[in-house]
């Protein structure tokens, strides 16, 4: 499914109000995760309430050990500090990276503002190499936007 006709349905989940925040998350990963061959690993890492470090929210894909990530740790707790989108064409070429499974070749990071804060962010693993492009990463600051609305 194109990001496009993907994007109506996003907002459909956003305003699902009778679910609670944390399923309309987890039904966000599970969609995307479904329907876009190059997303393998979808999930939320929220700042942990007043810690420098951030904690696994609802995701999809395979369990990983890493449900607490200091800031300035990997790939995501860049992100914490450094407010930027962080896309990752080869994962083996990053010094500064959390492995969470060898199948991953890729990843990106989007951090989701709330009143201009940094509060988290969604990221996304692929098995495919250098696999994301300017189009992800407006389509996912889209989906940070909405998310940002219901916390
Ligand atoms: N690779 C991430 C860690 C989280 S996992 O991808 C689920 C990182 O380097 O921050």
């Amino acid at each position: 499914m194109t990001f496009t006709s993907l994007k109506p349905l996003i907002e459909t989940l956003i305003s699902s109000t009778e679910k609670t925040v944390e399923e309309r998350l987890k039904n966000i990963c599970e969609l995307l995760e479904s329907e876009i061959p190059h997303y393998n690993w979808v999930g939320f890492y929220f700042k942990n309430g007043d810690k420098n470090e951030l904690k696994l929210g609802p995701y999809v894909g395979e369990p990983t050990d890493h449900t607490i990530i200091p800031f300035g740790k990997g790939i995501c707790g860049q992100v914490a500090v450094s407010n930027a989108n962080f896309v990752v064409p080869d994962v083996a070429a990053q010094d500064n990276y959390i492995a969470c499974s060898i199948s991953v070749k890729a990843e990106i990071v989007i951090p989701i503002f709330v009143n201009g804060e940094n509060i988290g962010q969604i990221d996304i693993d692929s098995n495919t190499p250098d696999p994301f492009t300017e189009s992800d990463e407006r389509f996912l600051e889209f989906i940070c936007k909405k998310v940002a609305s219901i916390l």
